[in-house]
């Protein structure tokens, strides 16, 4: 079997530094926002070109703790995706704010910036773009928009490590981003983590407190803050992976060439790199109006796929209380409908990505799958 993600493979790879830098973690006794946490922040500030990096305990109190500094509360609307993972709208709802859907620019998968304004109310206080599949939202236009309206912008950037828009790394565009450490991300923890990164000092300071009970000085709480504290362990873990991820990511970009360059004789879509993006590949997902068939075809291969994702936001049942219904967001149930993600990550071998691609071309040639959506 070919799994989807092979975190042992990666494992293998850097065994000897990660049971070191654990190591030092375990006979410093330090666990919890200590030295490793401080150095990781300073490193990925600088990987992000941001800053200001601030270390917490996910991803999803990330984009929590991005929303709250930018004030953002009861009775104010966020513009973001229906197609996305749950926690991009879920950090909306924690705020207090309303959520406020907009559709997918089906070629990049990201939000459509021509349907923002449309969407904006005497409310709104901020557009959340997604870099889904590791590919960056087009932030020009975005930003545009946010600048004349007066709003911030908080970038989700969970998958979008390294990711670039016109040569500027993800997390350091808008006002806020917003990175996920869990373990299957481009960059991932030995559990859980996270990081908010940005440019304003302000910011900076208010995630720091948030994030630690929103204390300045210990017992000093000038804020109601959270314990979204990271721990030094994964910090320790993260510092050894950042010296190898523009390695790995490379990789990646290298496997997308060769399965698009493999798959484009066939009806399924590849994905498309938007001319302003580097594409980090987080996920690798073609798109097939058959997708069950393939999915169940590539199965019986050995062939391991997941779907990111098959029911949008606003067709999720913890999210019926938003009010819309099937058909409000056309590019995002179609595709949530169609995409299949194929194993991705930097140690597949040349091997492995032709027996992906051959059990793709089979099931085509098997007509299990019709033709995929030309977009
Ligand atoms: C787009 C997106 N946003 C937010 C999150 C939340 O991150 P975490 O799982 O670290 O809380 C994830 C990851 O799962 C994600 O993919």
């Amino acid at each position: 079997m070919i799994p989807f993600v092979d975190l042992k493979a990666q494992y293998q790879t850097i065994k000897q530094d990660i049971r070191e830098a654990i190591d030092e973690v375990l006979e410093s006794q330090h666990f919890v926002l200590g030295p490793q946490v401080k150095a990781f922040e300073q490193e990925f500030a600088a990987y992000t070109r941001s800053a200001h990096a601030i270390g917490v305990n996910t991803g999803t109190s990330a984009l929590h703790l991005a929303l709250l500094a930018a004030g953002i509360g009861p009775g104010d609307e966020v513009i973001t995706v229906p197609f996305t993972f749950v926690a991009s709208v879920a950090a909306i709802v924690y705020t207090g704010a309303r959520p406020v859907l907009v559709d997918i620019d089906p070629l990049s998968y990201t939000i459509d910036p021509a349907r923002i304004e449309s969407a904006i109310t005497p409310r709104t206080r901020a557009i959340l773009p997604v870099h889904l599949y590791g590919q960056s939202a087009d932030m020009d236009p975005i930003v545009d928009i946010a600048r004349r309206h007066g709003l911030l912008v908080v970038e989700d950037a969970a998958q979008a490590h390294g990711a670039e828009y016109k040569g500027r790394r993800a997390g350091s565009i808008g006002d806020l981003g917003c990175f996920s450490f869990y373990p299957g991300k481009n960059l991932g923890a030995y559990g859980e983590g996270g990081a908010v990164t940005t440019n304003n000092a302000d910011f900076a300071h208010t995630v720091h407190m948030l994030r630690d009970w929103g204390a300045e000085t210990k017992y000093n709480h000038i804020l109601k803050g959270y314990n979204f504290r990271l721990e030094e362990i994964q910090a320790a873990v993260l510092r050894v992976k950042l010296r190898h991820i523009e390695v790995w990511t490379e990789a990646r970009r290298a496997h997308a060439r060769r399965y698009s360059a493999l798959l484009a004789a066939t009806s399924v879509v590849t994905p498309h790199e938007m001319d302003y993006a580097r594409h980090v590949y987080h996920v690798y997902a073609i798109r097939a109006n058959d997708r069950g068939n393939l999915q169940d075809s590539l199965n019986a291969a050995g062939v391991s796929t997941g779907i990111h994702y098959p029911i949008p936001v606003h067709l999720l049942p913890a999210h019926a209380d938003l009010g819309y219904t099937a058909g409000d967001f056309p590019h995002s149930e179609r595709a949530a409908d169609e995409v299949l993600s194929l194993p991705m990550y930097s140690e597949l071998s040349d091997g492995q990505l032709q027996t992906v691609s051959d059990a793709v071309l089979l099931a085509v040639s098997q007509g299990t799958v019709a033709s995929g959506t030309g977009v």
